[in-house]
């Protein structure tokens, strides 16, 4: 068995993964909004459908919600503000809500247009109703006051969320091999990276609500020799 890192090694890690994340949020927000926010259908980084009118402004309705989740995440993530100022947490969460809602079905109208090939749209209607789903689970917990029941769909919902973060990693990470496999055609490296954007970080958020939110509070109950008590349900 390995034995679990200590209190201050683990903090350290989470401070490494939680910068990470804040930075590539802003990053990705930095270099993808700003093509739609100039309202030139030329100036998008997708390819627009001339025969749509709306094509390019359901992409830039899309957009500028979808950086804005994007960067509020982390932010809802962090302890001090959550425990200190409730109240902010409370409206962050509510912009973060209906920046989903928009972006969202925006995002359907997209992929229903897009250009980019069959397997591609039906990963992004996926993703629509994967996103809308762990909200409305994010949101009815909360109602009822389960936080830690929150926390775990909130995770959900942002690992879906950071997807726009993934498929951009994976895609830059496939036009660098594109230039020694020349054969590998485009298209094949942005549906595979917009299925592994989607997968990755499903795995990935369920490992971490595994061993943050269920698997930690009953390590320190059996350090402390105390019953094992349900996390979900505190
Ligand atoms: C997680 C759910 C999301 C879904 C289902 C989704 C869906 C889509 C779809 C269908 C397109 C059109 C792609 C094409 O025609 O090839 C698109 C493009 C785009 N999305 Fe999202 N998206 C999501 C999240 C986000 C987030 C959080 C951002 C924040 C930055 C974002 C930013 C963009 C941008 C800037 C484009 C334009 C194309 C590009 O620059 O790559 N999306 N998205």
């Amino acid at each position: 068995m390995t034995a679990s890192p200590a209190p201050r090694t683990s903090r350290r890690r989470w401070w490494a993964l939680w910068g990470l994340m804040a930075v590539s949020a802003i990053g990705i927000t930095a270099y993808a909004v700003p093509p739609y926010l100039s309202g030139n259908p030329a100036d998008s980084s997708v390819p627009i459908d001339p025969n749509v009118a709306l094509h390019y402004l359901s992409l830039a309705v899309h957009a500028v919600p979808g950086g804005l989740a994007l960067i509020i995440g982390p932010l809802q993530f962090m302890t001090w503000p959550r425990v200190r100022r409730p109240g902010l947490h409370r409206v962050m969460g509510r912009v973060y809500m209906i920046s989903v809602l928009i972006a969202s079905g925006a995002a359907a109208f997209a992929a229903t247009f897009s250009l980019s090939g069959f397997s591609i749209q039906v990963a992004f209607y996926l993703l629509v109703v994967a996103w809308l789903y762990t909200l409305a689970e994010a949101y009815r917990s909360i109602r009822r006051g389960d936080v830690q029941l929150h926390r775990i769909w909130m995770i959900r919902n942002y690992a879906l969320t950071f997807a726009a973060v993934s498929l951009r990693v994976y895609l830059a990470v496939g036009l660098q091999l594109k230039q020694s496999f020349v054969s590998l055609p485009f298209d094949e490296i942005y549906d595979a990276s917009g299925w592994a954007s989607i997968l990755v970080n499903v795995v990935v958020a369920e490992y971490f609500i595994i061993q943050r939110t269920l698997a930690s509070p009953a390590r320190r109950a059996a350090s402390a020799g105390l019953p094992d008590r349900d996390p979900l349900r505190r």
